[in-house]
């Protein structure tokens, strides 16, 4: 049986445009449906459902967005290729995309069409097999990265650009060692925003990234990314049946909007602060000096513990791909509201998931956050234990 909201998002899909909807409680079911909904390639006989791909990674963003939660990343029946909950992304050593593959690996295709490649892990190690267009450019770079938990992101929308900017030290002038910097994005009027969404901070709105979703995890287009074949590289994938056109999107605006609008009213992870030492640790070990407990709002504050500032992790966290000008060493402070969750779920942390618990993480950390590292190995063992209890219970 259909749930409410799917039959809500059935009857709007096939209805006339429902902007005047946007922003209630409706639009927000039917955004959620959205989430929800698996879509299906053109053309189909509800011309609604269709225009996934022609190249994709999943049918639906629950696929990868499990609960919203942090997901596993989740292996087919071989048991060691990735299916859902991770992507390889490309670039080259400057962050441009694969000549050939472009910036994502699209591990599915429409009926006719070869996904671009099977991805074998080992570890967080991954090795593309056959590959569809031929071998990869030597230049490039491949890395994995896991879908993070989608919760809070409206409160991370609400910061102001200035409460970000007034964080970064791009050139250390207070000599800590620690040199967040922004990452400035002209959105579609020119106009320049301060990026905060993606674990490069490369979007600087909610909706833009849910667009992105759309061209890269699923091959549908937007208004902002037109074109119906996506991210496919070549003329064969290009001509494979696909839902819409340039002024006819596959996902129209106002579907967009209702997406968006449900993420975005999405709380966060109820907090769970203790007033224990291990608070205060973490302020002195440094940790807060990136990862900030509270940021302000005119909604009040957003206690996300992250600056949403790029910072310089060092060689052990190079991604192999990146986007243009940010290293590949460098990745947004990761928000640790809801972290308990990750835990819980043993999905792993970091970008791709390869740090099985706190301490590991830490351990990882080098570059900028190098201090903070040295600080946290050399503290007496029971403050260490409270620190990541504090931390882990966040
Ligand atoms: C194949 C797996 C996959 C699918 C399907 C997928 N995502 Fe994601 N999503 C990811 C990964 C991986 C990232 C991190 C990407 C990055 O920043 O490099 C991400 C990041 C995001 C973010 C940014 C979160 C943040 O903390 O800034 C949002 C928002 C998001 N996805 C929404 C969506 C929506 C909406 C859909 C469906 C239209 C979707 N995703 C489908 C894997 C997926
Ligand atoms: C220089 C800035 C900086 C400092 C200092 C820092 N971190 Fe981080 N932290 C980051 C960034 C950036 C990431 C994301 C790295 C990645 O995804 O590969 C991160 C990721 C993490 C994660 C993984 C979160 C997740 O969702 O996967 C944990 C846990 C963490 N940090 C804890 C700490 C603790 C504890 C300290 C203090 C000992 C600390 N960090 C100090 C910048 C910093």
């Amino acid at each position: 049986m259909m749930r409410a909201p799917a039959i809500a998002a059935a009857l709007v899909l096939a209805a006339a445009p429902v902007a005047a909807l946007a922003g209630g409680d409706l639009s927000r079911s039917i955004g959620r449906a959205l989430f929800e909904r698996a879509w299906v390639p053109a053309p189909s006989s509800t011309k609604a459902n269709d225009g996934l791909g022609p190249l994709f990674n999943a049918r639906a963003c629950v696929a990868c967005h499990n609960g919203l939660g942090r997901a596993p990343a989740t292996t087919d029946a071989d048991g060691a290729f990735i299916h859902q909950g991770m992507v390889v992304k490309l670039s080259n050593a400057a962050g441009r995309p694969d000549p050939v593959y472009r910036a994502q690996v699209q591990t599915s295709a429409v009926p006719g069409l070869l996904p671009e490649a099977r991805v074998l892990m080992s570890g967080t190690e991954a090795r593309l097999l056959e590959l569809s267009s031929g071998p990869i450019s030597a230049e490039t770079r491949h890395g994995v990265r896991q879908a993070p938990a989608l919760r809070g992101l409206g409160r991370l929308s609400d910061v102001p650009d200035e409460a970000i900017l007034a964080l970064a030290d791009p050139d250390d002038r207070d000599g800590d060692g620690i040199s967040g910097r922004a990452n400035l994005i002209a959105d579609a009027a020119g106009v320049t925003r301060v990026g905060r969404f993606g674990l490069k901070a490369s979007s600087a709105d909610l909706r833009h990234q849910v667009e992105l979703a759309f061209l890269l995890d699923l091959g549908m287009s937007t208004t902002a990314f037109p074109v119906e074949w996506g991210d496919c590289p070549t003329p064969t994938c290009r001509a494979a049946p696909a839902g819409g056109g340039v002024g006819d999107p596959e996902i129209r605006d106002d579907l967009v909007a209702m997406l968006t609008d449900f993420l975005a009213s999405v709380p966060p992870p109820a907090a769970q602060e203790d007033d224990s030492s291990g608070r205060a640790l973490f302020a002195a070990t440094g940790c807060a000096s990136c990862h900030v407990p509270a940021l302000p709002s005119a909604r009040g504050e957003v206690r996300a513990f992250t600056d949403l500032l790029l910072h310089d992790l060092g060689d052990a966290l190079d991604g192999g791909a990146t986007e243009p000008d940010v290293a590949a060493t460098e990745w947004r402070t990761a928000p640790l509201w809801g972290i308990r969750h990750a835990l819980s779920a043993g999905t792993g942390l970091l970008h791709d998931g390869r740090a099985a618990s706190v301490a590991d993480a830490v351990r990882l950390h080098g570059g900028e956050a190098s201090n903070a590292r040295q600080r946290f190995d050399v503290l007496p063992e029971d403050d260490r234990l409270n620190l990541l209890r504090y931390v882990e219970g966040l």
